[in-house]
């Protein structure tokens, strides 16, 4: 792992200088979309011409779609263009969908380039621009094309948080909550304290919250980097969350909101195979309630769930593997849930 952190609230300014301390050279390719670019990409390119990375600027369409190989062929064509060199830098200037789409694309071309995220949404800070999963979607799936490609910066800057469309903030907070459900109960003592004032992204709390998910994430990264192990437990909620996204095709609820009522699911089935009690799930709805996430989807239905389950990657041949928790910070993984508690627990957050 090559990878450094940087949070804080401003810090947009310091990029260059920041790649220069982590010895990246060349030319800076930046990748953003039609959102980010408008609002942030100014910010970004004077702060790499003010550190002599020569450096421009490419769009994709905003949202889930433009993760595809036809924008990949785009960037690449552009980075010809540009005559990109080995030693030069791509630079994700977004949330997830960049993130995992310019690493993609960094992770490849040339066989590598040296990758900077500058994650733009509550996700990206939290979660998609740690670790060096970079993918783009097959028509069939999310995320069956991609790469392990550590980027070497992670440059979180909470002040860009700000011009997040609510529902997107929203969305974010539920990889938050996660985060402190599987590994910190301090946080989620925090969150639960804090849940409305956290809404208006005070800075210094924000930070706290942000580096303290980031670096959880980092260290279980640190300990399983190709997702062989100990990893799983970031997908805690994301069994159903995966399942909902692909059966609502991408279109009724964000990745969050998803995970949200993926991760009552998950405690309602722990609840039912006797791992935990009501309280616990209960805990789940209120801190994820608090943050404006929903607790239940639009009836999907149970056989379109189980056919999407069957695809997430997560299955090890024919089976499921559950992230479950006993407790706060108390994983279990199950590969032999029986189909009928399964089923119970859809008819229940999403029937
Ligand atoms: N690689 C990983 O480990 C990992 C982990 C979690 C999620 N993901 C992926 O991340 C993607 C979701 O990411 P996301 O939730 O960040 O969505 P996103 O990248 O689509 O961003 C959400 C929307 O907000 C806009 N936006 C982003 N930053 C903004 C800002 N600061 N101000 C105004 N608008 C802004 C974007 O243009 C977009 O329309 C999914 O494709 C998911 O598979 C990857």
């Amino acid at each position: 792992m090559t990878e450094t952190l940087h949070v804080g609230h401003g810090i947009l300014p310091q990029l260059g200088a920041l790649m220069r301390a982590a010895r990246l050279d060349g030319a800076a390719h930046v990748i953003s979309d039609t959102s980010v670019l408008p609002l942030h990409g100014d910010a970004v390119l004077d702060a790499l011409r003010a550190a002599e990375f020569p450096a421009a600027a490419y769009a994709v369409p905003a949202g889930e779609p433009s993760k595809s190989l036809a924008q990949a062929s785009a960037l690449y064509d552009w980075l010809v263009d540009r005559r990109c060199e080995r030693r030069d830098v791509v630079v994700a200037l977004g949330g997830g969908v960049v993130g995992d789409l310019a690493g993609f694309v960094a992770a490849t071309f040339l066989r590598g380039l040296a990758l900077v995220q500058v994650p733009t949404t509550l996700v990206g800070q939290v979660d998609s621009a740690i670790g060096g999963k970079v993918a783009v979607n097959h028509p069939r799936a999310k995320n069956l094309i991609g790469a392990f490609h550590q980027p070497r910066l992670i440059v979180a800057d909470t002040a860009l948080l700000s011009t997040l469309p609510p529902r997107e903030l929203r969305s974010g907070w539920a990889e938050v909550v996660k985060t402190a459900f599987i590994l910190d109960a301090a946080l989620l003592d925090l969150l639960e304290r804090h849940a409305a004032a956290l809404a208006s992204l005070p800075p210094d709390l924000t930070i706290e919250v942000v580096e303290r998910c980031a670096r959880h994430k980092l260290a279980v990264v640190a300990e399983d980097e190709r997702d062989e192990g100990r990893r799983i437990i970031l997908n805690y909620g994301h069994t159903i969350g995966h399942a909902l996204e692909a059966a609502t095709a991408y279109g009724t609820l964000l990745h969050g909101e998803a995970v949200a009522v993926g991760m009552v699911g998950a405690a309602r089935l722990a609840q039912r195979l006797g791992l935990c009690d009501r309280a616990h799930v209960a805990r789940h709805e209120r801190a994820l309630a608090a943050f404006g996430l929903p607790t239940r989807a639009p009836a999907v239905g149970y056989e379109a769930l189980r056919a999407a389950m069957a695809l997430d990657k997560k299955g090890r041949g024919a089976r499921i593997r559950w992230v479950l928790l006993a407790d706060v910070a108390d994983v279990r993984v199950a590969d032999d849930v029986p189909d009928e508690a399964v089923r119970a627990t859809i008819g229940e957050v999403a029937g």
